[in-house]
């Protein structure tokens, strides 16, 4: 690089991603990692040549619209990018990077801590020991159920689809999945593919989702899904949190069509649906997939890997449009 870029960081990242960021570029950080308003954003962005920004940061057409002229590339801290209207940016003329391959590990484990934690009682359990309720062992209650040895179906086989089924074989777990289409032998880990979502339902104990939240997607567990799913089934989610029904979900949980639901990301997170915070059977979490330190700093490297390269080549790795 010839000059140093400047570029917009909307949220604090880890140390060493933001020395990297002030040693090779023009940055401006937010060291007290507050969440900017689409208005504090665009000011802040007049005059930068990219922005680095995270999944809390909204780029709809109206924002992407009033972006100032010399931003020309979107950096997103994450593989998802939902948050990013990427026909409006193209039309734009945006390049948009995401941070795929480095968080499937972290975010893998994280679905099989859901599938444990729902399936297991780590909710309500913790919850008697911490309220002081547990006053004996008894054998007869409290019981979670079963998680070694039943059936996992996963709807979107990408790469986290794919680490979750290979730690489920760890559980003896007989793995399907639903996807657009099939893998080759060696991307399925012995799981078994099925066209039809309809078709894999009914042989779930446990459904995980792993899919990108598209227009295809969203709200696609529904109460017309769930019906399909043995009674007594557990759904876990740490994919989007608007590829469910809220209210289907929770009618589902009530009901005891569904034992229990895992779930680390939520529709308009943080502000949830309440009414998940009064149930029992939830397992929640605050969208910890990637909340490592070791991998926190890998997407933000990845992230400024594709800045630089955008800046030095015009060609960034991990390009979207
Ligand atoms: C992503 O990268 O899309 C994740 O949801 C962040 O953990």
């Amino acid at each position: 690089m010839t000059s140093k870029p400047t570029v917009l960081v909307t949220r604090k990242l880890p140390h060493a991603v933001e020395a990297r960021l002030e040693r090779d570029f023009v940055a401006h950080l937010n060291p007290d990692d507050h969440s900017m308003l689409p208005d504090e954003m665009l000011a802040k962005a007049e005059g930068c040549g990219g922005l680095l920004i995270t999944p809390a940061d909204k780029f709809t057409p109206a924002v992407i619209a009033a972006l100032p002229r010399s931003v020309r590339v979107l950096a997103t801290f994450s593989v998802g990018h939902d948050h990013i209207d990427l026909q409006a940016a193209k039309a734009r003329g945006l390049t948009v990077t995401n941070t795929p391959d480095v968080l499937t590990d972290a975010t893998a484990d994280l679905a099989m801590l859901l599938i444990l934690g729902a399936a297991r009682g780590a909710y309500w359990g913790e919850r008697m020991i911490r309220e002081g309720r547990w006053t004996s062992w008894s054998p007869t209650a409290p019981l979670g159920f079963d998680v070694s040895g039943k059936t996992l179906g996963i709807i979107g086989m990408g790469r986290i689809g794919q680490a979750l089924a290979r730690r489920a074989r760890g559980f003896d777990m007989p793995v399907h999945y639903f996807n657009r289409r099939q893998l080759p032998p060696g991307h399925e880990f012995g799981a078994r593919y099925h066209s039809e979502l309809a078709d894999m339902l009914p042989l779930c104990d446990f459904l995980s989702i792993n899919c990108a939240s598209t227009p295809e997607t969203r709200g696609m567990v529904n109460a017309g899904m769930i019906r399909l799913l043995p009674d007594g089934a557990i759904i876990v989610n740490s994919a989007r949190g608007d590829i469910v029904d809220d209210d289907d979900l929770i009618a589902a949980l009530k009901s005891g069509k569904l034992a229990a639901a895992g779930l680390d990301v939520f529709r308009n997170e943080p502000n949830i649906d309440s009414r998940f915070r009064e149930l029992d059977n939830v397992f929640l979490l605050p969208h910890l997939g990637s909340a490592t330190p070791n991998t926190r700093t890998a997407m933000g490297m990845r992230a400024v890997d594709n800045l630089e390269a955008f800046f030095q080549t015009g060609r960034p790795r991990d390009r979207l449009v």
